[in-house]
């Protein structure tokens, strides 16, 4: 399974937003290890439930910083976001009914969101923050 290493390209300079990157690169981690040794349903239930919770909180807390400056491309960001928790959503479905090969698809899916999100989407704004006078 492959894990998400912290490369400088991850970085925005952004301080509290590369401290809960970070966190949601280590959770990803955890959860590609628990499908790896085909840990029980209820380990990556638990570790499901904790990276939902914790995306939310980070969206929350980009958009809340976004949103203070007038970032102009907040609403198409903030819609990234959501189609990210919708898709969480169908996985956490999937995940009760069973459905086959789930955990590698969705360990597949976050670590490849994540990466192009931050690389593509977040990266955009790392710039503009600056400039406001973020760290
Ligand atoms: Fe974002
Ligand atoms: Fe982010």
């Amino acid at each position: 399974m492959e894990r998400i290493e912290w490369i400088v390209d991850l970085e925005t300079g952004i301080g509290l937003l590369d401290a809960q990157h970070m966190n949601l690169v280590r959770l990803i981690n955890e959860l590609g290890e628990a499908v790896e040794q085909g840990r029980g349903q209820t380990v990556i239930d638990k570790v499901m439930e904790q990276l939902k919770l914790y995306a939310s909180y980070h969206f929350t807390s980009e958009e809340r910083l976004l949103r203070k400056y007038n970032y102009p491309d907040l609403e198409a960001h903030r819609q990234e976001h959501e189609e990210f928790s919708d898709e969480m959503e169908d996985f956490s479905l999937d995940l009760r009914t069973g459905a086959p090969d789930v955990c590698s698809a969705l360990h597949d899916y976050l670590r490849q969101w994540f990466v192009l999100h931050v690389q593509e989407t977040d990266m955009r704004y790392a710039l503009f923050l600056k400039e406001k006078g973020e760290v």
